[in-house]
């Protein structure tokens, strides 16, 4: 899969779908040619270099008015040079220089794919399915080593990327900026897509038209965070969900990071994706080593869903890991919205029991069980529990869940301490905080310093004594506040820069060691619902809690949004009592449950409060999902109607041979009278007859009818309801089967 030109020093990655082109330029600097839909792999291709000479520009050589690095695409930009748009790297030495020239040095092609040091990353089960290029450069003067990484995927339509950082001089380095990506475009006629929100509203798809200068978005709060996820996407103006160009951009990591777009003022568009430069500086002593996080480019011709098909196939194979990957997931009760902190064993073993009986299959007790804690005021860092709410323990209970024919899950938040606790009262300088200045709550709770690795063992070691005490299969994840007034007791000044960083690290590591113990545990990350959803995290734990806000027609919003990069398999979806606790907003029953399965799918409320009709209802959703939950998981997954553009939302998963595939309807607002409505599906067999099955409607018809013509949608909008399918309302959805028949 990857093409070299010895001759002309040009190096062609290509999996017969995609093709990405760099070369050497003839000053040594790598330049970029060509990404997209796949080019002939023979050929040299080096005169898609546009250079002319351009007044107020700096050129490289003397005599020479034509080399610019200002007009030249190029792989990996560095500061200093005749580019004054912003750079991918910025090291700077002991003479207070930050120039940085890099000059290639040779290259390495192998099979397969190595892992990255330390960081979440995709990877590859036999070398056959991905092939590696690592271009060695060097900046000579600095002793600066510099391998720029890129893997081509066999089965994906996605370049992963990262760089990797040696310090072989004799002099100590600090690197200010180290981009994972850095794409220059030779147009910039495209929009930007971003995700972006807050709290309870994560993952809202923001278009905006590129203009010269620069668009960007980021993350300063120590997580990848609710307001701005690790991902931007390039699309034309023309681009649809299912045609046009689409280039995605994902950062597989968790914590600060900047995805920016910079358009030049002669329409060439340069993409970067890393950590954040902002508030990072990392010394590289001689000798030393620095590997960036690894960002995943995709392409896709057929629009924003292709291009996330290529995300959701790489991330739910080849970065979710572990047993749980392909594994259906249990449907789970979570009691926190039943009780938040004011439970005994009995409460919570009678919503266990009502939840059995159901079909519901796992327990998961959140929020209060352990230590001190009773509000948000207490008790985080203490990780043993609560004998006065839970007399026989965790093992006593998870024993109890057991014999309900339950799984047991539990809740932890490894990286907070509240001052009221035992951990900070020993520990008072495990947190962050600046000396000699006030240090900045957050939900009444402060930030351990996981920069540090005995804070990490310490955490660790209560973990690992609470995990081996009793049968825990799965272990929800929070982390409820950002980082501020970042600062590290354990860190000299020269290292400052390199705390947020080193926290991640922290975070990875503790995760790494716990999966190391109990490899069967299934974890979901959770940040305050959404605040830490990010393909980092993805790598540890196969599902994340989406939001706090679980209201049906919000989570329509929040589910759409999030699946332009995420996979339906990795997002928590529950139903939740009415009227909803973060809106306030009464949805109908069956439309918590249909929004919620089309994710990883469970309750969080009291069973025992509904009536005998409801309890019936949810029998049959849990039923429905343990049947469908594989197709639901594995399935190819196509948004069909946007609830940001209207009063409508449709997505579909179909069985990638196009066999059986569900489609989920919702109508938020009803309306008297409407039109009629047909729905194109996408992911059939054109000359396949399908039986469709609605909650009032069934019938056959041909897979190019259902796609062409499409599905003709069960509309009781007519203000007056003769057939006895009951009123038309607010908030109504349906999920539609459709099977090709045999
Ligand atoms: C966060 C989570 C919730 C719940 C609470 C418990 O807000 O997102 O789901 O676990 O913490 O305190």
């Amino acid at each position: 899969m990857i093409t070299i030109n010895e001759k002309e020093q040009v190096f062609h990655l290509h999996n017969g779908r995609i093709s990405y082109l760099l070369y050497v330029m003839e000053s040594g600097q790598l330049g970029h040619l060509y990404f997209g839909r796949q080019l002939r792999p023979e050929g040299s291709y080096r005169h898609m270099v546009e250079k002319a000479h351009r007044p107020m520009s700096s050129y490289i050589a003397e005599g020479d008015l034509y080399t610019s690095y200002e007009h030249l695409r190029q792989e990996y930009p560095t500061f200093g040079t005749s580019d004054y748009r912003y750079p991918a790297l910025e090291v700077q030495g002991p003479d207070g220089s930050a120039l940085c020239k890099l000059e290639y040095q040779g290259y390495r092609a192998i099979q397969g794919k190595k892992p990255l040091p330390g960081l979440p990353a995709t990877y590859v089960e036999n070398p056959q399915e991905a092939d590696t290029l690592e271009v060695h450069m060097l900046d000579p003067w600095r002793r600066l080593e510099v391998v720029l990484s890129y893997t081509i995927f066999r089965d994906f339509d996605c370049v992963a990327r990262s760089v990797r950082f040696a310090n072989k001089g004799e002099e100590t380095l600090f690197l200010d900026r180290a981009m994972s990506l850095s794409l220059d475009f030779p147009d910039a006629d495209y929009e930007t897509v971003q995700l972006s929100g807050a709290w309870a509203r994560e993952r809202a798809v923001k278009v905006r038209a590129l203009e010269p200068g620069v668009t960007a978005v980021s993350s300063m709060r120590g997580h990848s965070s609710h307001h701005h996820n690790p991902f931007l996407a390039l699309k034309r103006k023309s681009t649809t969900e299912h045609a046009g160009d689409a280039y995605g951009f994902s950062l597989v990591y968790s914590g600060n990071f900047l995805a920016q777009a910079e358009v030049d003022n002669y329409q060439v568009l340069r993409v970067m994706l890393g950590i954040n430069p902002f508030g990072f500086r990392w010394r590289l002593d001689p000798g030393g080593a620095f590997t960036t996080p690894e960002a995943v480019m995709a392409y896709s011709p057929e629009g924003l869903n292709g291009m996330s098909a290529q995300f959701h196939r790489l991330y739910r194979s080849r970065l979710a890991r572990g047993p749980w990957r392909d594994k259906e997931r249990p449907v789970l009760i979570n009691n926190w919205e039943a009780t938040v902190f004011d439970f005994d064993e009995d409460r919570l073993l009678r919503i266990a029991q009502k939840a059995k009986e159901c079909g519901v299959e796992m327990f998961v007790l959140d929020d209060g069980w352990f230590g001190s804690r009773n509000s948000d005021a207490s008790g985080l860092g203490d990780w043993q529990v609560n004998r006065r709410k839970l007399p026989g323990g965790i093992g006593g209970l998870a024993e109890k869940v057991g014999r309900l024919g339950m799984q047991f899950g539990l809740w932890i938040e490894p990286e907070m301490v509240n001052k009221d606790s035992g951990l900070f009262r020993a520990h008072p300088d495990y947190i962050l905080q600046t000396p000699g200045r006030s240090a900045s709550h957050g939900r009444n709770q402060f930030v351990l310093d996981f920069s540090r690795p005995e804070v990490v063992e310490e955490i660790y070691r209560q973990l690992h004594a609470l995990l081996s005490s009793a049968d825990i299969r799965y272990i929800k994840w929070d982390m409820n506040r950002s980082i501020s007034e970042c600062y590290s007791a354990a860190w000299p000044a020269s290292r400052q820069g390199e705390v947020y960083h080193r926290y991640i690290l922290g975070v990875y590591d503790l995760h790494r060691r716990l999966l190391e113990d109990f490899p069967d545990l299934l974890i979901e990350s959770c940040a305050s619902g959404g605040g830490r959803f990010d393909p980092g995290m993805l790598y540890y734990a196969p599902q994340g809690w989406t939001s706090d806000d679980s209201d049906a027609v919000e989570r329509l919003k929040i589910q759409y949004g999030t699946s332009l990069v995420y996979p339906l398999s990795c997002m928590g979806a529950h139903v939740s009592a009415c009227p909803n606790g973060q809106v306030g907003r009464t949805t109908p029953l069956d439309t918590r449950g249909n929004v919620a399965m089309t994710g990883a799918f469970g309750y969080e409320l009291d069973l025992g409060r509904l009536g005998p009709e409801e309890i019936e209802t949810v029998k049959a959703q849990v039923a429905f999902y343990k049947e469908n939950r594989r197709l639901l998981a594995q399935g190819d997954f196509y948004r069909l109607l946007s609830p940001f553009q209207g009063n409508l939302c449709a997505w579909q998963v179909a069985l990638p041979d196009g066999a059986r595939a569900l489609v989920m309807v919702a109508r938020i607002l009803s309306e008297a009278n409407g039109p009629y409505r047909r729905l194109p599906l996408r992911g059939l067999l054109p000359g396949r007859k399908y039986k469709v099955t609605g909650k009032y409607l069934s019938y056959e018809a041909y897979g190019d009818e259902l796609m062409q013509f499409g599905l003709m949608l069960e509309d009781k909008s007519s203000g007056e309801v003769r057939d006895g399918s009951g009123p038309c309302r607010d908030f109504s959805s349906q999920i539609y089967q459709v099977d090709a028949i045999s």
